[in-house]
This record gives C-alpha cells, structure tokens and sequence, in this order.
C-alpha cells in the first residue's frame, strides 16, 4: 500500500540533498490515498479572515492571517506546537471573549457579516458555529440528556425524542446507544463520548464545526470512525480542524493551511509569533506545496 503512493518532488535549496540530485521520492502515504474529494470547486465563502492578529495580554500570539474558509469544505489547520492553531480557531466562534486579556484584531466576516461587529451577540454565534475539543466532555448526565440540553435551553421546537435521535444518527452514534439513552454519558468509550460531543453539536443545527485536535486523545479505531463522520458531515456542514496528525489532514480536509512561528524581530525578548505560510488545496499542500517550511513540515523534517 505505502509503495503505490510515492510523489515525486522538485526540491530546491537542500543542500545536504545537492549532490543526489534534486528529484526525491517524498512519501506520503496512505495519507493522498485515503482522500475522497469529489469536488475542488471552490464554494462561497463562510468565513473570511482579513489581517487577523491574536494578542495575549499586549502580546501577539498571530499576525497578518488572511484567508478564505469555504462552505461544505473541510478545512485543516496544520503547524507546530505554539504557532496559533488553537488560538486562531477559537476566533472563528468567539471563544477568544471567554479567555481573559486576549485581543482579535483584523477583520473576520461570517456569512459575509462582521462576527465581531457590535450587533453580534457571541452566544448566539456559538449556536451556529459550534466547537468539539481534543478532550470529549461530555456533561455528566445521561447520554440523551446530552444531547438534549442544548435544544431545550433554545426551546427548539419538535419532539425531543426525535431530535435526540436525530442528532445521535447524524453522530453516528445512535446504533451503538439506542437501548441505553438514559446511561450516563461517562460510560462510553472515548471514542463514543467524541462523537456524542460532536452529536450534542449537531443537535443545535449549526452550519458551522470547529475541531481542535478531536482525535489526539482516541485510539486509531476510534479516530478512523471521526473521520469518516467528517467526510459524512462535509455534506452538510463546513468544518474546521485542527490536527497535529499531518495523514489525517490529508485524508480529511479539502484545504489546508500552514502555519509557523517565527521569532520576532521587533521583540526585545524574542516573542514568538505564528504566521501563515501557506494556504491551498490539500492535495497540493501535501505532494508540491510552493513554500519550502510547508515541505519540509509535511515531509516530517521540522515540527
Ligand atoms: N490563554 C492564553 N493565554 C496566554 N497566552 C496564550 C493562551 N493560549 C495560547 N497562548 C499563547 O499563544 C501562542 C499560540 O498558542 P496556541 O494557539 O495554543 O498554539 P497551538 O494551538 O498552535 O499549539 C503560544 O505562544 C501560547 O503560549
Ligand atoms: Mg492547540
């Protein structure tokens, strides 16, 4: 299987590499192998992110992001540890409010709306822009109570029944749980409890999926049926991931975007800032990207 995925790539400047030539074989597989995007047509955008800076407390912790996240497309936000993955994309639902000192700069439009204009009520934003975390939390009740909570502090109308097993098949969840609705959500396996988070989402009809790390604390099992979930949901949702695991983006994600933290030089004390450095098709981004960090990241040399 690794054997029938090998991509040739022109590298530049690698020195060390010089003499051998500078064609190699870069391995990226089963990563492109796994990848089922039927369509790259680029579709409207949800989000549009325009000289976006993050600061801590007076410090920046990311500068000058400028790009455009596509509707029913799974986006991936990839980079070493400290280069604002987290951080940016708790900007896209306003979870940036809840942390004390930080500052979002730049322009940031939802629906071609100002996210952040004054009108915006950020609780309200979170409905339709919801978020799943590297830990699953689950709240400690039932699994239907779960699911329910949302729906019934929005008042959502329909029968509870049916919006619980709505949001539990769309989770890929309801086969496993059916018989035991009213278990303690804490009982289920990690895996299970992720997609019971990721149901309780889904409950509240967002349009909108932001992921950070989700699977970093699942087994492969467990990780392989997220993923599939994901590639379910694309149809209906936009989603937003963020991942350390560089074959996970390129299975999943439609477009990717790299990110780096460079040192910065109007900093006295060598303040470190995440910078984007590329942002593309995912295919392109794993077999020819243009910048030679984001080859040398995708290639497992730096990060
Ligand atoms: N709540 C916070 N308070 C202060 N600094 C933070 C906070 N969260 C992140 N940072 C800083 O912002 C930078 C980017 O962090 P983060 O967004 O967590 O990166 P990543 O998710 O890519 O690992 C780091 O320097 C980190 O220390
Ligand atoms: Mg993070």
């Amino acid at each position: 299987m690794v054997g029938d995925n090998k991509v040739e790539i022109s590298v530049t400047q690698q020195p060390d590499q010089q003499e051998r030539g500078s064609q190699r074989t870069v391995d990226v597989a089963p990563a492109m192998a796994g990848h089922t995007v039927p369509d790259l047509t680029p579709t409207e955008a949800v989000f549009e992110l325009k000289d976006v800076e993050v600061a801590y407390s007076g410090k920046p912790a990311v500068r000058e992001i400028t790009f455009d996240i596509f509707k029913e497309r799974i986006t991936a936000l990839i980079g070493p540890s400290g280069c604002g993955k987290s951080t940016l994309i708790r900007c896209l639902n306003r979870m940036n409010d809840l942390i004390p000192g930080a500052v979002v700069s730049g322009t940031i439009l939802y629906h071609g709306e100002d996210l952040y204009g004054a009108h915006v009520d950020p609780v309200q934003a979170r409905k339709r822009i919801g978020m799943v975390f590297q830990k699953p939390n689950p709240f400690p009740k039932s699994i239907y109570d779960n699911i329910a909570f949302g729906p019934r502090v929005l008042g959502m109308k329909g029968d509870m029944d049916e919006i619980v097993e709505r949001a539990l098949r769309r989770g890929a969840l309801w086969d496993e749980v059916k018989d035991r609705l009213k278990s303690n959500a804490f009982g289920m396996s990690g895996g299970q409890q992720q997609r019971l988070c990721i149901a309780r989402c889904l409950a509240i009809e967002p349009d909108v999926i932001l992921m950070d790390e989700p699977c970093s604390a699942l087994d492969p099992i467990s990780t392989g049926r997220i993923e599939d979930l994901m590639l379910e949901l694309r149809e209906n949702y936009s989603i937003v991931i963020v991942t350390h695991n560089m074959q996970q983006a390129a299975r999943v994600s439609d477009m990717t975007a790299f990110f780096t933290v460079d040192v910065d030089s109007d900093d006295d004390d060598g303040g470190r800032i995440g910078r984007m450095v590329e942002y593309d098709v995912t295919e392109k981004i794993f077999t020819t990207p243009s910048d030679e960090r984001t080859e040398a990241y995708v290639t497992g040399k730096v990060g």
